[in-house]
């Protein structure tokens, strides 16, 4: 079912993410296959970064991208950087390490334009936050990028609340500000809902992204007690929906939040793209939210 609504940043209301299809290689023909069949499904926004597939997931998914002879407005791109890894691809990384400098921004936006055969990226975000983070140096820096038309929207990911904040407050004045905060988030990890993390996001009207939305597949396969009470609300729900199936229901529970989280699905199998995408025709009422809650809790509300 295709992916109706709109998104504030013109992004689909589901992404995909390219962090799997890089670590396995998935060949040219199938990321054509995949992209084919998350547009149609409505899906399409696609989640990159520097250092997925060992530095070569960007070359691969541009090369894709060439194949499938699309008109670059087809699809949105997400990039990010700030996470340094030690590889033979950056053989000047002696030490893992995290870097939110404004010239490695800058190197970086350049360097995933070039990767991807791309002239702008919809969505930039500083993957991780730098310990030695400085906000001025790392705000001027991302003004710069929006500023030259490389990027249209800056966000961050992994950021606390209280990093985000003092990000955004450098930010002042850029349109969309701070547009993004792209964590971990699924009802087998709800920290973002309690951290103040979500909170925030509604505040500054900054998209949530769900990283891991199914648990990075835990959500299928995971033996814990808390896994097993997840599988079981989530099939209550479904049938209650209708018939939607648990993936669905997963991504739903999670859309239902009034701060608009955006899911980043990991899968490389087209079929469950399209199944995903039919999470954007359900709406959870709020009992059924909680039952979910307090089925991935083990407890009762207070
Ligand atoms: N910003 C960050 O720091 C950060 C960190 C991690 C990830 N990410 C982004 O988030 C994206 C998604 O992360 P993720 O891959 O962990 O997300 P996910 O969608 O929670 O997990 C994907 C995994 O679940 C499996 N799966 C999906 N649907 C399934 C189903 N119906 N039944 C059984 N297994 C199923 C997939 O297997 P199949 O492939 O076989 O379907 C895959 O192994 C990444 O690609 C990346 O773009 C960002």
């Amino acid at each position: 079912m295709p992916v109706a609504t709109p998104h504030p940043l013109g992004l689909s209301p589901i992404a995909l993410g390219l962090w799997r299809a890089g670590r396995v290689q998935l060949p040219t023909a199938r990321l054509v296959e995949l992209i084919a069949t998350s547009l149609d499904a409505g899906v399409n926004t696609f989640d990159l970064a520097d250092i997925y597939g060992n530095y070569a997931g960007e070359q691969a998914f541009g090369a894709a991208l060439a194949a499938s002879k699309l008109p670059r407005s087809a699809v949105r791109l997400i990039s990010k950087c700030g996470v340094c890894s030690v590889s033979e691809a950056r053989p000047a990384h002696r030490v893992k390490h995290y870097d939110n400098g404004g010239d490695h921004v800058r190197a970086s936006v350049d360097a995933s334009l070039k990767t991807l055969g791309t002239d702008y990226l919809d969505l930039f975000l500083v993957h991780r936050p730098d310990f030695l983070l400085d906000a001025d140096e790392l705000a001027e820096a991302l003004r710069q990028v929006v500023q030259a038309g490389k990027v249209r929207h800056v966000g961050v990911s992994n950021f606390s609340p209280s990093q985000q904040r003092l990000l955004a407050s450098r930010l002042h004045g850029l349109p969309g500000g701070l547009a993004a905060n792209q964590v971990e988030l699924s009802v087998l990890h709800r920290a973002p809902f309690t951290d103040g993390t979500l909170d925030l996001c509604q505040e500054q009207r900054c998209v949530p992204m769900a990283w891991s939305p199914l648990g990075g597949g835990f959500l299928f396969s995971g033996e814990t007690d808390e896994a097993a009470r997840v599988r079981t609300a989530l099939a209550e729900v479904g049938e209650a929906l209708g018939g939607a199936t648990a993936d669905q229901v997963a991504l739903a529970w999670l859309m239902r939040h009034p701060s608009g989280i955006l899911p980043v699905l990991g899968t490389t199998d087209p079929a469950r793209v399209q199944s995903a995408a039919g999470a954007s025709a359900l709406q959870l009422d709020r009992q059924q939210w909680y039952q979910i809650w307090q089925a991935a809790t083990g407890t009762t509300i207070p």
